[in-house]
C-alpha cells in the first residue's frame, strides 16, 4: 500500500512567537535554508514512493508547516486539532477545510459549552503503535479528551503524561516503528508513563539525551525506512542493527521552532492501527 503524507511548504514559516522552550524570537530561522531543508525532506519522502499531498501555506500561520498537528487521522476519519495556544488556533479551520475537501469525514469534540472544551494537538500527541493509541497530555493536549477519542474512533487509548517542557508533544519523545517496536526518550515521561509504554511495547529503543535534543524521536517512518534530523548517529546504528534503513537530513531551521522531520508530516494512511493496515 502506498504511503500518503500531508506536508505544507514553509513559505510563511518563521519564529514569530514563543510557545515552547525551543523557540526564541531573537533567533530567526533562515528562510532560504529552511526552504532548502524542507525541500530535501520532501524529496527523500517522495523517493520512498510515498504520495505527498501539499497543503497551501497561509500567511500569518508560521507553524502551519507542522502538519502533524492538523489532527488525528484514523481510517477515513479526521479528528481536527484544537490548539492550546491562541497563536496556532487559526490553523484549525485551515486543516478542517483541507480534510473535508479531501474526502475525510471530519469528526470534532463537542463544543466547549457542551463539555467538550479540550485541547488536543492531533498526531503530534497521539500515535498508534499496533492497535493501541498512545496519547500524550499535559503540555498541549488534555487527558480529559482521551475517553472521547476512544469512543469517537473506537480504539484503545493509553494516556501518557509528558513531564519535560522541551518534549511537549508526544512525537518529540516517542516514535512507533512497527506493531511492537518504538523509539523513545524515557526521561520525557513519568514513572507511570514509562511503565505503561514498557508494559505494552515489546521492543523499545531508548535514545540518549544528546540525540533526543536533536529530535531523534521525531522520525518519519515509511516501511523500514526512517528519516530523522542529523546528529542521531547512535540511534541510526541501532536502527540498522534491527533491520531498518535510517537516513539523516538537516532540519535545524525547524528545530528552532521546536519541530523536526515527523512534525513536518502527517500520515494520511497506514499510521493507523495495524489491523486496519493489514486489511488494506
Ligand atoms: N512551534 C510549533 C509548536 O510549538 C512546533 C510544533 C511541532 N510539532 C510537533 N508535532 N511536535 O506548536
Amino acid at each position: 500500500m502506498t504511503a500518503r503524507i500531508l506536508m505544507c511548504p514553509p513559505d510563511f514559516f518563521g519564529i514569530e512567537y514563543e510557545i515552547n522552550p525551543w523557540m526564541n524570537v531573537e533567533v530567526a530561522a533562515d528562510h532560504a535554508l529552511a526552504t532548502e531543508q524542507w525541500n530535501a525532506l520532501h524529496a527523500l519522502l517522495a523517493g520512498t514512493g510515498a504520495e505527498i499531498e501539499l497543503l497551501p501555506p497561509v500567511a500569518g500561520l508560521p507553524d502551519l508547516v507542522f502538519t502533524a498537528n492538523a489532527g488525528l487521522v484514523y481510517q477515513q476519519r479526521a479528528l481536527v486539532s484544537r490548539f492550546r495556544h491562541p497563536q496556532r488556533q487559526g490553523e484549525s479551520p485551515v486543516f478542517r477545510d483541507w480534510f473535508a475537501e479531501h474526502g475525510f469525514e471530519v469528526v470534532e469534540f463537542a463544543p466547549p459549552d457542551e463539555g467538550g472544551g479540550y485541547d488536543f494537538e492531533g498526531a503530534g500527541d497521539a500515535l498508534f503503535c499496533g492497535d493501541t493509541l498512545f496519547a500524550g497530555y499535559r503540555m498541549r493536549s488534555d487527558a480529559t479528551c482521551h475517553q472521547q477519542i476512544g469512543s469517537l474512533l473506537g480504539v484503545r487509548v493509553i494516556p501518557v503524561e509528558l513531564v519535560d517542557s522541551r518534549y511537549y508533544h508526544l512525537d518529540t519523545c516517542f516514535c512507533p516503528l512497527a506493531e511492537d517496536e518504538a523509539i523513545w526518550y524515557p526521561p520525557a515521561f513519568d514513572d507511570y508513563g514509562r511503565r505503561a509504554i514498557e508494559g505494552t511495547i515489546d521492543k523499545l529503543i531508548a535514545v540518549e539525551q544528546s540525540e533526543a535534543e536533536r529530535f531523534a524521536c521525531n522520525a518519519v517512518v515509511v516501511g523500514r525506512q526512517v528519516f530523522t534530523n542529523t546528529g542521531c548517529n547512535e540511534l541510526h546504528a541501532e536502527l540498522r542493527d534491527r533491520g531498518y534503513e535510517p537516513t539523516a537530513t538537516p532540519l535545524d531551521e525547524f528545530v528552532k521552532a521546536g519541530g523536526s522531520a515527523k512534525c513536518l508530516t502527517l500520515r494520511l494512511d497506514g499510521e493507523q492501527a495495524a489491523s486496519w493496515r493489514a486489511a488494506n
